[in-house]
Order: C-alpha cells, then sequence, then structure tokens
C-alpha cells in the first residue's frame, strides 16, 4: 500500500489519511461510504473537509468529527482540520445502502444464504437462569479481541439482558429501513432492549416473536462476520424453533449448570436439534466448583453436570458432543456483567474470565464455512 503522506497534493494526502477513519458503526472506512464530501487545504495549511452524515442527527457525529480531525492533522503539512458536516441526500443514501448490501438487495437474510461464511451459534438452555447471556456476550467479546468479526443478536425478546452486559445504552441508527447496530467491545450488537422506552415488558406472542428474530437478521447490517452468536430464551419454545427455521445452519451451544436436575434439562434442550436439524457445537457447564483461596473446591451446585450432559447428548444424537469447558462460579462475573464490562475482558486471567477465553479459543479456532454442515437429511 502507498504510504499516503507521501502523495503529491496536500488534499489527496488528507485523503489517504481519511481513508483510515472507519465509521463507528458501519465499521468501513468513511471515504469509502461516501462520506467524504470535499476536501481543501489552503498555503497556511487549515484543511477543510466536508463530512456527510448518513443521516441527521446522527449520534455518532462527534465520534465522527473527532476521529476526522485527528487523521486529517496526521497529513503532511496540514496544521489544523475544520470539518463541515452535512447530511447525505436521500439518492446518496440509497446508494450507501446498496453498496453495504453488495448487490445482495433488499431483505434477504445474509446467514441464511447457501454460501454465507458466518458461524452461527445458538446459545440454549433448558432451565433459565443458568448463564446463557453471561457466556454469549463473554464468548463474543474475547473472540472479538482474538481477531474475529463478531456479532450478537439477543433473541431473548421478552428477558433481553444482552445491552446492559454489554454496556451499551446508545439505540442503533437507522438508514431509513436499514439498522445500523450500536458497536461495544468490538462487538456489533441488537437487541429488542434498544427499541423498547423505559424498560417497557415486551408482550408478544409466537408470530410476533419470528418476526422480530427475522427482522434482525433481514433489516440490520451486521456486514461481513465470522462469528454470529444468539443468545436464546431458556428452553425449547417458539424463539428457540423460530430461529432454527430462520438459520438452517446455525449450531447450538448448550449451557447448563453441573446440578443433575439442570443437566437432564439442558439434555432435553439439546436433543430439540433432532428436529431442528442442527448441530449441537458443544455443551458449557457455567457456574461450575470454584477454587477457594485455600484450595479447597467449593461446589454449590454440585459437580459434573457439563460432562453428564455432554456424553447424554453424544449418545442420544450420535457422534462426539464435546464439553467446551466449565466455567466456576465467580462472583468477579457478576459483577462485570453488571457493570456491562465483561469479564473475559476485563478479568481475562480471573478463573471465570480465563475459563471463558478458552472456550472462546476453541470456538474461534473451528474452521469457518459450510464445509461441515449437515445436510438436511433424516435417517429412514
Ligand atoms: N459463573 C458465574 N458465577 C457467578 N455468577 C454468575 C455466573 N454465571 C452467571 N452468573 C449470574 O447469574 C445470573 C444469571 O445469569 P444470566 O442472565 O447470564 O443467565 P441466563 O441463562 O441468560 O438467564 P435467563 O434464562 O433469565 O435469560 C446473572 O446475575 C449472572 O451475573
Ligand atoms: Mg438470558
Amino acid at each position: 500500500m502507498p504510504d499516503p503522506s507521501v502523495s503529491d497534493s496536500p488534499a489527496e494526502r488528507v485523503r489517504g489519511r481519511l481513508s483510515e477513519v472507519l465509521d463507528p458503526e458501519i465499521r468501513l472506512p468513511i471515504t469509502e461510504l461516501g462520506m467524504v464530501s470535499d476536501v481543501d487545504v489552503d498555503d497556511a495549511g487549515i484543511a477543510r473537509i466536508g463530512i456527510k452524515l448518513t443521516i441527521e442527527g446522527c449520534p455518532m457525529r462527534s465520534r465522527i468529527v473527532a476521529d476526522v480531525t485527528a487523521a486529517a492533522v496526521r497529513a503532511e503539512g496540514v496544521a489544523t482540520a475544520e470539518v463541515d458536516l452535512g447530511v447525505m441526500t436521500p439518492e446518496e443514501r440509497a446508494e450507501l445502502k446498496e453498496r453495504l448490501r453488495g448487490g445482495a438487495g433488499a431483505k434477504t437474510n445474509p446467514f441464511a444464504q447457501p454460501d454465507s461464511l458466518t458461524r452461527v451459534y445458538a446459545v440454549a438452555s433448558g432451565k433459565g437462569g443458568v448463564g446463557k447471556s453471561s457466556v454469549t456476550v463473554n464468548l463474543a467479546c474475547a473472540m472479538a479481541e482474538q481477531g474475529l468479526k463478531v456479532g450478537i443478536v439477543d433473541a431473548d425478546v421478552h428477558g433481553f439482558s444482552v445491552p446492559s452486559l454489554m454496556g451499551i445504552t446508545e439505540s442503533p441508527t437507522r438508514l431509513d429501513e436499514m439498522i445500523l447496530p450500536p458497536v461495544a467491545h468490538r462487538v456489533k450488537t441488537i437487541s429488542i432492549g434498544m427499541f423498547v422506552q423505559d424498560n417497557r415488558p415486551v408482550a408478544w406472542r409466537g408470530p410476533m416473536l419470528h418476526r422480530a428474530v427475522e427482522q434482525f437478521l433481514t433489516d440490520v447490517h451486521f456486514g461481513d462476520l465470522d462469528v454470529l452468536l444468539l443468545d436464546l430464551p431458556p428452553g425449547t419454545g417458539d424463539i428457540a424453533i423460530s430461529t432454527a427455521q430462520l438459520l438452517p445452519g446455525s449450531e447450538l451451544l448448550v449451557v447448563t449448570t453441573p446440578q443433575a436436575a439442570a443437566s437432564s434439562i439442558a439434555e432435553r434442550a439439546g436433543a430439540l436439534s433432532t428436529q431442528t436439524e442442527q448441530n449441537v457445537a458443544g455443551v458449557i457447564e457455567n457456574m461450575g466448583p470454584m477454587t477457594m483461596p485455600d484450595g479447597s473446591t467449593f461446589e454449590l451446585f454440585g459437580a459434573g453436570g457439563g460432562r453428564t450432559v455432554a456424553e447424554r447428548l453424544s449418545d442420544t444424537l450420535g457422534g462426539h458432543i464435546p464439553l467446551l469447558g466449565s466455567v466456576p462460579l465467580d462472583l468477579g462475573l457478576r459483577e462485570a456483567g453488571d457493570a456491562g464490562d465483561p469479564v473475559a475482558l476485563s478479568a481475562p486471567d480471573s478463573p471465570a474470565g480465563s475459563a471463558l477465553r478458552s472456550i472462546a479459543a476453541k470456538l474461534s479456532s473451528r474452521p469457518r464455512g459450510i464445509a461441515e454442515r449437515r445436510l438436511p437429511v433424516t435417517p429412514a
């Protein structure tokens, strides 16, 4: 790549620098998105840069101005930069949407296309409160930190909790009918919680729930992702089935506590995969044995549930379903979740943080793509 600092005209040098500025939501260079309208540098080294925001009142405007200014003054011969903000015309916005869709046309679910390279994991459990949401956000953040492009769909429409676990308070930006998901900890995230006012409950039944998840997959622009994680509501209800239908290539991650009762219910959630024709990528034990300061082990929920579920599912479904890891009970995990700063990032070496990171690494190293997708064929 040519070094932008040695291009000829000052304006070109500034444009070179601006190509390093990513739109905070779309995560692509602003120069590729048609957001830079004109660049002018006068003899005194003052750069005047016209920036077109995607929408009026873009919540990211101050961040964009700061990033553009910082990039422009890095160009040789530029002393200061002034940013003149404008807004795209409807035609320019239509062109941008078209470019983002990569010619795929409106209203497609990119993750259901046969050539999609995104690995989709639906995080499921039989029982509520076993830590699905905590596991989802931590795996997502850890995988993003490991260099993957990651998205989360909070598919728990009634019991959404992902925004607060990720520390997201802002609303998604809308490009007409296209929704740009907020990005936190490098993860693009969408949740019904970003659309309801004042924490009001979502009182929807089956078809509406299906529509909500479908809309997240078609109207939200995630761009090219390596991994999409879905945080499912507990049990084997409507949404779990909808998700399987909307994402035929998705795989389940079954979360259980070590407790025998919980593990037999978790097994049921995993066994649903035979009906939905999903693969089970593995079992994650959460709230597992924790090591006390004196070296002894404290087993609030017993031990061994994760292994039991993995073994039983291997028997029921045929093939090897791995236990991906056991995440110990850890006060730090709960506190980090409450603070919106997942433990896998805020305390990577803590017992829960390191267990979650090692599970993320196992999932990251599985090959991306369609090669080992199970064909929807049911044996006679
Ligand atoms: N390993 C752990 N150690 C300590 N606390 C944990 C652990 N895992 C989860 N928690 C806490 O347990 C509670 C339930 O976790 P979480 O919300 O992730 O579960 P869930 O399965 O998504 O629940 P729901 O079924 O309601 O969606 C949270 O307060 C969370 O902070
Ligand atoms: Mg949850």
